[in-house]
């Protein structure tokens, strides 16, 4: 699911001089937002919670949309922050009367708003649900290769990940309007672990995807996998919240390819959208490609589970949205379109380093 670094960048990582935390993320920023990078995105919802706490004498009262990773919700949990899951309907926007309703109650004090897969949200909406609750935005762009329209643009923090999107070990970058807010989120992003991740385990596994024939890697995938309805294992988020210096080197060399990544991401969105017309059960969920696509979404609305298994068979290694917070699925009415988002949605990867003959094989 991953795309692979060239090997002229791995050869490259020890010339490279990595520039400061701003220049770094050029090609994300926007405007003259300060940049804070860490190694991944559940560690940057996690450090604004600590900045948000720090001096109040109360937990951040942080909203995340009910269909949301538990594993990247618990950095902010386990720094002390009140979750609160808001419903989405089942086109993945916020269900706005009933975020108002919640509101009246308890209104957020951080506020997330997430483009899924690449898709832009009504950030519009949102920074208007902000304005009257007094909440601070924060746009989660983890699914965004780039900036796209409709996307940077309306949070008051916006938060990309691109270990997700480019060849790199690790590295999510949190991106802030105020930019006189940045010391202070660096220091709250440095206090709950030590140091970063080791970048060896990463390089081991890329050279290993690169230098098999692509027949072996498909038998993995028809061999291995998840069963469609298993949520993976717990996974204690590592203590490392700090970008690691070869991610530091790597982002450097590969940021420049992220106009050129986002374009075949869209080529290849764009192929596999072609391959379904007019096939029974193989369903698109948007109706045109996001501008930065982050993964083909299948909507299989009679359950996903065939076309699931029917993909890898072929090789193609198709996911699932990952696991639900336990407080999702403990209120399963409430939070209804999430739950069924979970068992109908199947993704597959189309990602720059996907070969397009691959593509068209899965969907034959
Ligand atoms: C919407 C969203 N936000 C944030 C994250 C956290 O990302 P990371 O894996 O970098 O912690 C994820 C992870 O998949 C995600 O799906």
């Amino acid at each position: 699911m991953a795309p692979l670094p060239a090997w002229r960048d791995l050869a490259d990582l020890l010339a490279v001089a990595a520039p400061d935390d701003d220049a770094l993320a050029a090609p994300w920023r926007r405007g003259n937002e300060g940049a804070v990078w860490f190694s991944r995105g559940a560690w940057a919802l996690a450090a604004l919670v600590r900045w948000w706490q720090d001096g109040r004498d109360r937990p951040a009262r942080l909203w995340l949309p009910d269909y949301f990773c538990d594993a990247s919700s618990t950095g902010a949990r386990d720094n002390g922050a009140e979750l609160v899951f808001y419903p989405v309907g089942e086109d993945l926007q916020p269900r706005w009367p009933v975020l108002r309703a919640l509101a009246r109650s308890a209104p957020p004090d951080l506020f997330a708003v997430v483009h899924y897969f690449g898709q832009a949200a009504d950030g519009h909406a949102a920074r208007a649900f902000c304005a009257e609750t007094g909440a601070l935005m924060i746009e989660d762009a983890a699914h965004v290769t780039a900036p796209a329209p409709g996307i940077g643009v309306y949070g008051d923090f916006v938060l990309y990940c691109p270990h997700k999107t480019l060849a790199v070990p690790d590295g999510a970058v949190l991106l802030v309007r105020d930019r006189s807010r940045a010391a202070a989120l660096t220091r709250a992003g440095a206090g709950p672990g030590h140091g970063a991740p080791a970048a060896a385990p990463w390089l081991a596994r890329r050279l290993v995807q690169k230098c098999l024939p692509a027949a072996l890697l498909k038998a993995r995938v028809r061999l291995t996998g998840p069963a469609f309805g298993d949520d993976p294992p717990v996974r204690v988020l590592a203590p490392t919240p700090a970008l690691s210096r070869v991610a530091r080197r790597t982002l450097t060399r590969v940021r420049d390819k992220l106009a050129a990544a986002r374009r075949q991401r869209r080529r290849n969105e764009e192929t596999l959208r072609r391959a379904c017309d007019g096939r029974a059960g193989y369903r698109p969920f948007f109706a045109s490609a996001p501008d930065a696509p982050y993964r083909f979404v299948l909507d299989c609305a009679d359950g996903g589970e065939d076309r699931f298994l029917a993909l890898r068979r072929r090789g193609c290694p198709a996911e699932t949205w990952p696991d639900l917070p336990p407080e999702v699925l403990a209120e399963p009415e409430r939070h209804a379109a999430a739950v069924a988002l979970r068992r109908r949605l199947v993704f597959l990867p189309v990602h720059q380093s996907v070969a397009p003959r691959h593509l068209s094989d899965w969907l034959i």
